[in-house]
Parts: C-alpha cells; structure tokens; sequence
C-alpha cells in the first residue's frame, strides 16, 4: 500500500502544527532516544523529524525498529511543534516534528557504500558507479535543479525573443569542430557510417537559408578528445544561429540571456555591455584566450628595458625575438625564500618556464634575485615599468613570445589561486573577438581553421587570405566567463565563392570539399542571408554557477576521464552477431597476441 502524500519533507513548518499529514522520502538518519525513535526523512525538498513512540502508536513504533538508512517509507502522523530545545533553526521544518500513527515500509536498502551527505570524502569512482546513491546527496539534487532551471530559462528567453526551437539530426555526416567524431555504422547501408553531432553547425547553417531566421536549440553534442575536468564527451550546447545579423546583434541576444540567467538562477546582477578585449590583447596582457578579469596582475612588458643588459637571459631573449615579461602581486613582497624557491620549481615542473625572476619591492629594500647581473638601477626602472607599490612581488619570465605568455598566464592563475586573490563572488564576462582565422599547425604542415571552416574572415582581411593566411582575422568571437570559455561563435560565410576559396587555404582540395560540404556549398547558390550565431556551452555555465569543480558533477549520468560510465559499463563489447549484421570486423585489440 502506498500512503499517498499530502506533502514533501521540506516545507511543514509550525503553522501545520495540529494537522494530519503524510510523508514519504528515504531515512536519511536514525537515533534512539529513551525508547522513542527519530528518523530524519529525506526527500528531494528537504528533511522532516519524525518521531516513533509507543504512547501515539505502539505498531508503528515496533516496526520502526526495522528502519535502516536508505529505507523508503510512507509515514501518517500529525505536527507538533518541537521542545524549544530540539529546534534546528538552520532547515525550514526545523520547529516542527511529525508524530507517527501509521508506518508503510515500502523497501529496504543495503548499507550504502558511502553516505548520503553533502560533504563526502569517497573516491569518485565510487560516486559513479553507485551514481543514483550519489545524486541523492543535497548538493547533486541542488545542481541538478539548478541545470533544469537553466533550460527554462533559457527556452523562455528564446521562445520571447521569436526563436524557433529545431531540432536537427544526431545522425549525421561529420562536421569539422577540430576533435575526432564519434561513428556509428549503418547496417543498412554496409560499410558506411554516420557521426554524432560535434556541433549542429552545418544544420543551423542550412536552417537560415531555408529562411527560418531565428533558430536555437539546446542540444547534445559528441566529441572524441582528450577529457578534462571542463570537458565531457558528450554535452549540452545552446546553440543559436540568426540571419541578417552582424555581430552586435549576437552580443546583445546573448548578454540579454546571460542577464536573465544569471538574474532568474543565481540572483546576481550583471551590466551590460559585456566588455569586449581583442585576442591579441587577452594574449599579450593575460597570457590565455580566456583570461580571468576577476582579479588585475596584467602583464608588462620589460623587453625594452632590458634588452641592452649584461645579463644574457634577458639580453639574447630580446635579440632572438622574444620577450621578458612580468606582472605584480599585490602585497606578496614578503614571501620567505624559501616560499619563492618552491614557486620556482613549481614553474618550471609544472608550467614548464625554464626559470623565474623575481623583484620584491619592498619598503626597507629592493631585492631581485638577479641581482649579481642586473644593475639595481634597472631594477628600479622595471619596477617604476610595472606601478608596483610597496610590499608587491614582481614576477618575471623570459622566453620566445608564444611561451612567455602562456606560460605567465598559467602562473598568474597559479598565484591567484594560491594566494586567494580572486574575489569568487564576482561573475565576470567578457568577449574575446579579433581571433585569427587560421592557425599553422607546423607538424601538418598546413593550416586549420581555429573556429570552424564556416567562419567569415574579416572583409578588410581579405586580400590576405592567398598571400599571408596567418594573419587574416575573424568575425569570431568567444564568451568567457570567470576565466572559462563558455561559448564561442562567428559572422558566417554566406558566399559559396568565398567558401571554397576558404576550404582551399584550408588545405581541402575542390574534390574534397564538393564531397564533403557540396550541400553546404549548393544551398549557398540558392539565396543565402548573411548569418552569424554562437553556441554556449551549458554545462560550464551549470558547473560555474553551482560552483562545482567540475562538469560531473552537473551531469546526471556523465563518463569519468576514460570516458567510461562506470555505473552502467559503457562502452562495453557487443555480440559477435550484432558486429556481422554491421559488416564490421575487428582488428586485433592493443595488447592482444
Ligand atoms: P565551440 O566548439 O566553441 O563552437 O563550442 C561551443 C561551446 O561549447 C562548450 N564545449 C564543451 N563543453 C563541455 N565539454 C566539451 N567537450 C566541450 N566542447 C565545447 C564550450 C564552447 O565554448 N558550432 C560552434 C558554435 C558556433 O560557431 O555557433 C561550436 O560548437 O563552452
């Protein structure tokens, strides 16, 4: 029998004392307390004191003797307000108990592998095995509600905003997004294959020319990369394509949507415009293409005044083309030696710089620890260079450009974090734009889209495209968020000419590109818009606003870094039967004989 609910755990308080209700959930907790029992119940709302004793129903409190963790039941009780000493200010039912009169065991559990709480220490490979223990945790159904109100949102924003929500294939032909596709073989036509979508690109694309003008849809995406702890193989885009649009009307749609957001999920305010930094400069003054504005330490530049120096490290550098570059850490001067020797080694183990320099600034003295081959007079000038202030740290590297800033960018967010300089209360964004169109991939020997193929150059650019590829920019343009990427898209190639001669710098053969992309190419012989649109990544956007550390834990069912889902075992093999129906055959595995 089922007691059917008149309410959830989380929302009896002292105005119900006196009524008649009932519950169901999981026992979350049991104590024992001179004969009666408390059983802390738990559902998705919250968690409601209940309370077995035999003076209001002898039954059920002998059957409560069975209850363990993790059972589910359905209790029948009336509310009473608590002894003023049991009151637990901290949880909304916190001043009220339910007193049982019926009990319904509806089943039992195993003791769990670990317990259902906030703050667990367990590996997380036991977490995602044992996934449905997991997401009964609090914090697992917080961000799950979370996500889900995302997606409202989010459909709401775009269904007022006269968007048509579409749904496009998930077998398709591959698109180029610049990561492995993920196959699946068709049995009726042998020997060949569909991809999952890495991106509904070409699909969103092919939507604006058919006139449907404003298209979103939130939506899977698969890739086969290399798994970080921002990257999943499968996750979820908002994907957004417009026609007649340049890219203001892009930033504005979408700062629109980040405002109601941020505002409707997580109440925080966020002014718009957005700030907008070309690439180079989110380079040259932050070292990533995403920079973290949370916190300053901006770089400077002291090639100039060091390129005549004695000491050879910052001499040769300049004369071979690279850079000595630096920035300042607020209030840092007066980290011990030892402290600075570990941040050394740190900087070369694990970010890769050959070494580092440091000037400390402080008031009772300058020390810079190339003191024996840099003159104090140059170090004052590189301080007076960088607006240190008194009891500012000074970092420096010195290396080929690219390096340098990658590598000062990866130390700028290792001090930030160390140190806790970022103000985490902040949501900051901020459009990167400019972003090359192309990008030289020496071992290949030729270039790559650093977008996508389909992404429009700049018009003034465009003489380049044939003569010096490398430096024609983009109409791209990416969205970052705290120092994450969450979306990234581009004023698109309308012109069927120009798209070829793009596939040519590209390095794609006519016959290659008429073979893989003729549709594309041929729908744009038929009346194309001008178009533009972007896709946000909505997990990242989930994980940063529940500030989870990584993108498992606001995927219900996600895979772990071996891009396994250890719950259900997958992949997995198949039947030697299924394999022949799909006319596939398999070559010996890595390590077999
Ligand atoms: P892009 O490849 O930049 O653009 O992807 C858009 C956004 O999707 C998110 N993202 C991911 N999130 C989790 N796991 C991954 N493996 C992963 N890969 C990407 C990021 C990223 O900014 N078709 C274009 C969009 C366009 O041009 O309109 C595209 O897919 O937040």
């Amino acid at each position: 029998m089922t007691l059917i609910r008149t309410h959830t755990c989380g929302e009896l308080t002292r105005k119900h004392t006196g009524e008649t209700v009932t519950l169901n959930g999981w026992v979350n907790t049991r104590r024992d307390l001179g004969g009666v029992i408390f059983i802390d119940l738990r559902d998705r709302y919250g968690i409601t004191q209940v309370v077995f004793s035999p003076q209001d129903d002898e039954e059920a409190h002998t059957t409560a003797d069975q209850l363990r963790s993790e059972y589910v039941i359905g209790v029948q009780g009336e509310i009473r307000e608590r002894d003023p000493v049991n009151v637990n200010p901290n949880i909304k039912t916190g001043e009220i108990e339910l007193r049982v009169k019926k009990l319904v065991i509806y089943s039992r559990s195993e003791t769990p592998p670990f317990e259902i709480q906030d703050d667990l220490k367990t590996n997380e490979d036991l977490r995602l095995k044992y996934r449905y223990l997991d997401l009964r945790r609090p914090v697992m159904q917080q961000n799950l509600m979370l996500r889900s109100a995302l997606y409202r949102h989010t459909r709401s924003y775009f269904h007022e905003h006269q968007f048509a929500e579409i749904e496009t294939p998930f077998l398709m032909r591959s698109t180029p997004e610049g990561a492995r596709d993920y196959l699946v073989p068709s049995r009726v036509n042998p020997g060949k294959f569909y991809a999952l979508p890495q991106s509904p690109q070409t699909y969103k694309q092919i939507l604006m020319v058919s006139g449907m003008d404003r298209y979103f849809q939130i939506v899977k995406c698969f890739r086969d990369e290399d798994l970080r702890a921002d990257r999943q193989p499968e996750f979820t885009q908002i994907d957004v394509e417009m026609s007649f649009v340049d890219e203001e009307q892009v930033y504005t749609l979408m700062e629109g949507l980040l405002q109601t957001i941020l505002k409707e999920v997580v109440g925080a305010e966020v002014i718009t415009p957005f700030p907008r930094m070309t690439y180079r400069e989110a380079i040259t003054s932050y070292g990533s293409d995403k920079p973290d504005t949370r916190f300053d330490m901006k770089f400077v530049d002291f090639s100039d005044i060091v390129k005549d120096s004695e000491f050879r490290v910052f001499s040769k550098t300049v004369a071979d083309g690279g850079a000595v570059v630096g920035f300042v850490v607020p209030g840092m001067g007066s980290l011990g030696r030892g402290v600075m020797d570990r941040l050394t080694k740190r900087t070369r183990d694990e970010i890769g710089a050959g070494g580092l320099i440091y000037i400390k600034n402080n008031e009772e003295e300058l020390y810079s620890s190339v003191s024996k081959f840099v003159p104090e007079e140059m170090t004052r000038l590189m301080v007076e260079a960088s607006g240190a202030e008194k009891g500012d740290l000074i970092l420096l590297l010195a290396g080929p450009k690219d390096a340098v800033y990658h590598q000062l960018g990866d130390l700028r967010l290792l001090m930030a974090k160390e140190y806790d300089l970022i103000d985490t209360s902040k949501y900051n964004l901020l459009w990167v734009t400019d972003f090359p169109l192309l990008e030289y991939d020496s071992d290949d020997g030729r270039y790559y889209a650093m977008h996508h193929p389909f992404t429009s150059p700049r018009e003034e650019d465009l003489e380049m495209l044939k003569t010096d590829p490398g430096r024609v920019r983009a109409r791209a343009y990416d969205l970052v968020m705290n120092g994450s990427e969450i979306g990234g898209g581009s004023i698109r190639i309308h012109d069927s000419e120009l798209q070829s001669l793009m596939f040519e710098a590209l390095g794609i053969g006519k016959e290659e590109a008429q073979q893989k992309f003729g549709f594309l190419l041929d729908a744009f012989t038929f009346g194309a818009p001008p178009h533009g649109g972007i896709a946000l990544g909505l997990d990242r956007i989930a994980m940063l606003l529940t500030g989870a550390k990584s993108l498992r834990d606001v995927i219900a069912f996600p895979k772990n870094q071996r891009a396994i889902s250890l719950m259900d075992n997958c992949p997995d093999v198949v039947d030697q039967a299924q394999l022949e129906e799909l006319h596939i055959r398999l070559a010996p595995l890595p390590g077999s004989k």
